[in-house]
C-alpha cells in the first residue's frame, strides 16, 4: 500500500508495523486518520515511538477511529477520565492485564474494535513487551476440514473466568458479562476471516460435549499461538501501540516483577462479531 502523509515500516511479514512521520497530540487531518486506519488494516497493529500526549489528546486520538469503550468490570481508570484504562504493574502486583493470550473484552456482546495503549514507564532491566497474532492467519493456515467445521461453531466467551477468576473482583450488578460468539468472525471493514477464541475468555464451544470443546480450544489456542503468526514490540516511554482486536490477539509479558510498568489504554468500541460464509 502506498502511504503519502506517514512512514510504514513492517516489524514481521506477518503482523505489525512502526509508523513515523506524525504526532498524535495534534488533531489528525483526513489523510493522515486515513493512512493510520489503512495501515491498521493492513498490519493489524501500528506501533508509534516518541509521543508526548495528554489524556485528552490520548482520547482525542481514540475518538477519531470511533467511540470510546467504557469497561464493564471495576480495573483502574484515570480520575475524571473513565475512558482511560491505567496499565501498572509493580511490587505489589498479584496479578497483571493482559497476561494470558487474549483479544479485549471479547466477554462483550459488542467487543472492542481497537485499543491504543501508551506506555510511560518501563522496569529499568528491559522486559514488559507485548506479544501480538495474526488470527487471519491462524485461521487461514488450519486444514480445510478444521476450518469448516470451526466455520459452523460459536463459542461463549466469559468475563467471570478473568474477573473473577484470576482477578479476583467481585461482580458487577448483573454479573460479568458473557457473550456467544462465532469461532470464526469475518471482519468487518477487509471481509477476511479470523479465529476468534482466547484462552483468556472463551470458556466452552456450543454445542460440543465438555471434553471435545476442551480439546478443540486447546488445540486451537496452540495453533493461533504459533511463533511465526507473531511479532513482539519493545517498549520505550512514550510508545503507542494501537491493535485491531477483531483481527489480533495479544499477550503482555510479565517478567519483570517486581519492578514497575505504567501504560494508559483508551479502548474504541467494537460491532458485534458475525460470521458469513
Ligand atoms: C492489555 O491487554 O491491554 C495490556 C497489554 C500490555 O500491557 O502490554
Amino acid at each position: 500500500m502506498a502511504y503519502q502523509s506517514i512512514e510504514v515500516r513492517k516489524s514481521t511479514p506477518a503482523i505489525g508495523a512502526e509508523i513515523s512521520g506524525v504526532d498524535l497530540a495534534q488533531p489528525l487531518g483526513n489523510q493522515a486518520f486515513q493512512e493510520i486506519h489503512d495501515a491498521l488494516m493492513e498490519n493489524l497493529v501500528i506501533f508509534f515511538r516518541g509521543q508526548e500526549l495528554s489524556h485528552e489528546q490520548h482520547k482525542a486520538f481514540g475518538r477519531r477511529f470511533g467511540e470510546l469503550h467504557i469497561h464493564p468490570s471495576s480495573l483502574s481508570v484515570v480520575p475524571e477520565h473513565r475512558e482511560v484504562l491505567i496499565i501498572k504493574a509493580d511490587e505489589k502486583s498479584t496479578y497483571v492485564a493482559g497476561e494470558e493470550w487474549h483479544t479485549d473484552v471479547s466477554c462483550d456482546a459488542e467487543p472492542p474494535m481497537g485499543s491504543i495503549l501508551y506506555m510511560k514507564e518501563l522496569p529499568p532491566d528491559g522486559g514488559g513487551n507485548t506479544l501480538f497474532a495474526n488470527m487471519y492467519r491462524a485461521f487461514e493456515t488450519l486444514s480445510p476440514p478444521l476450518q469448516k467445521l470451526c466455520e459452523g461453531l460459536t463459542a461463549i466467551h466469559d468475563g467471570a473466568q478473568v474477573y473473577g477468576g484470576r482477578f479476583g473482583q467481585a461482580p458487577p450488578a448483573g454479573g460479568f458479562p458473557r457473550s456467544e460468539h462465532p469461532v470464526v468472525r469475518t471482519h468487518p471493514v477487509t471481509g477476511r476471516k479470523a479465529l476468534y477464541v482466547n484462552r483468556n475468555f472463551t470458556t466452552r464451544i456450543v454445542g460440543l460435549r465438555k471434553p471435545e470443546s476442551d480439546a478443540l480450544l486447546e488445540m486451537l489456542y496452540r495453533h493461533s499461538e504459533t511463533p511465526e503468526f507473531q511479532c513482539r514490540f519493545v517498549w520505550q516511554p512514550n510508545s503507542i501501540a494501537f491493535w485491531d482486536n477483531r483481527a489480533a490477539m495479544h499477550h503482555a509479558m510479565w517478567d519483570y516483577f517486581p519492578h514497575k510498568r505504567l501504560g494508559y489504554r483508551v479502548t474504541v468500541k467494537g460491532d458485534k462479531p458475525f460470521h458469513r460464509a
